[in-house]
């Protein structure tokens, strides 16, 4: 099935169709990732929203090919442009690596290389892939400091990552995201990691560059008020599935059709009712291992770009078991 999105003259950047991951544990294959479709409209963001265990994670790594060694795609397609990532032995994705499709991970310090100053991880990037020379490339990783909002890049391009703060960190990251011009940011929970004010900041910024550089995102995060605030589409993952989606992202929010999408955005503080907190969005689904290895139904169109998955009573009891009320 191929989504389709609502500006139907915006063509698609990204397009994932029906496709399923499985992982191998203890000699045995369980499907990770179950049949699902979506794709990033170009200029558009999308946020993927859904608990811990949902599988985000593991969709973004798919694009990325970054899939840890037991985990493997078992049918599907990931086109980037119209082209599909998965062919040629991954020729044409090393090919959009970096330049085209980049990434940013939830974990800065991670991500980054702690013996490297913060300017060369920037440069190097920028030097593989352009013409520049290095010292063009140092200048060129100092305005990008500069727009990603890091003060005084001129001296800090020379720190080591110890010396930033998270969010620092962060933004050093987002910097060499954005090196190289992509279409499309596929950002992992980049927020999760700092606190209230910080993520606000980074937020603000990834508005910024949306608007700045019509950059398109694929937005991971378990925190649905992100994706109201940041993205234009929802995916709303479940245990490896897709349960809604739309292009429109008011559709979801005004008259949610699945329960767990209703459950998620129950989550949201309200101003004018007490405020509602599901344990679920900061818990986890069932595991793997405990998950129906039966293939998903197919999703229903409720209009042009607004799917919902069926369900069960006999799902909800497992949704609202994980996601119970406080
Ligand atoms: N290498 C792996 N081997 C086995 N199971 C894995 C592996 N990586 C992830 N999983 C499982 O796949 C599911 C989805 O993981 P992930 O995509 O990381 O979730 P999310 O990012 O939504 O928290 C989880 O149940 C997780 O435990
Ligand atoms: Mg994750």
């Amino acid at each position: 099935m191929s989504t389709m999105n609502s500006g139907a003259l915006t063509p698609n950047v990204l397009e994932v169709e029906n496709l399923q991951i499985v992982a191998r544990i203890a000699g045995h294959d369980y499907i990770a990732i179950d049949n699902i479709s979506f794709s990033v409209a170009q200029g558009h963001a999308r946020g993927l929203v859904g608990e811990s265990g949902s599988g985000k994670s593991l969709t973004l790594r798919a694009i990325m090919g970054l899939l840890p060694s037991n985990v493997r795609v078992t049918s599907g397609v990931i086109k980037f442009q119209g082209q599909d990532l998965l062919a040629d032995n991954g020729k044409y994705r090393k090919q959009v690596l970096g330049t085209g499709l980049s990434m940013v991970f939830q974990e800065p310090s991670v991500a980054l290389n702690s013996v490297m100053k913060i300017g060369k991880q920037i440069t190097d990037s920028l030097m593989q892939h352009s013409d520049l020379n290095r010292k063009q490339a140092r200048e060129r990783a100092i305005d990008l400091m500069d727009q990603v909002g890091i003060r005084d890049a001129s001296k800090r391009v020379d720190d080591f990552p110890f010396q930033l703060s998270g969010g620092m960190k962060q933004r050093v990251m987002i910097a060499a995201a954005i090196a190289c011009g992509p279409e499309l940011i596929l950002c992992d929970e980049p927020t999760t990691a700092l606190d209230v004010t910080i993520q606000a900041q980074i937020i603000e910024l990834f508005k910024k560059l949306r608007s700045e550089l019509k950059v398109s995102l694929l937005y991971v995060t378990h925190d649905i008020g992100v994706v109201a605030e940041l993205c234009d589409a929802i995916s709303v993952m479940y245990s490896g599935r897709i349960v809604e989606q739309a292009d429109d992202i008011n559709k979801v929010f005004s008259n949610p059709r699945h329960p767990y999408t209703k459950a998620l955005l129950g989550a949201i503080p309200r101003i004018d009712g007490p405020i509602k907190r599901l344990k679920g969005l900061d818990s986890t689904g069932p595991s793997l291992t405990q998950r129906s290895q039966e293939s998903a139904p197919p999703m229903t169109n409720i209009e042009p770009g607004w799917q919902v998955a069926p369900f069960e009573f006999a799902d909800l009891d497992v949704i609202w078991s994980a996601s119970s009320h406080e």
